[in-house]
């Protein structure tokens, strides 16, 4: 499976892949129990970096889509 980035509007960046790690800034792994998962974007999270839901009740919104004409085939 190829590794993606997928980021969702108003919403968390979702990883997919097995073969990515997540690291802090010491280079300390993450223990990322399931897959794919949600890093969140929106700072609400009390499980961060983790998305725990909280952009829904935090109003977030980030809906820039990609250019179009850059979209994967
Ligand atoms: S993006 Fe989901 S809690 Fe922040």
């Amino acid at each position: 499976m190829v590794t993606e980035l997928k980021i969702r509007q108003d919403g968390p960046l979702v990883v997919s892949g097995e073969d990515v790690a997540l690291i802090d800034w010491n280079g300390n792994a993450y223990s990322v129990e399931k897959r794919p998962f949600a890093l969140c974007r929106c700072g609400a999270s009390q499980n961060k970096p983790f998305c725990d839901g909280a952009h829904s009740g935090a109003g977030f919104v980030a809906g820039e889509a990609a250019p179009t004409d850059k979209a994967l085939p």
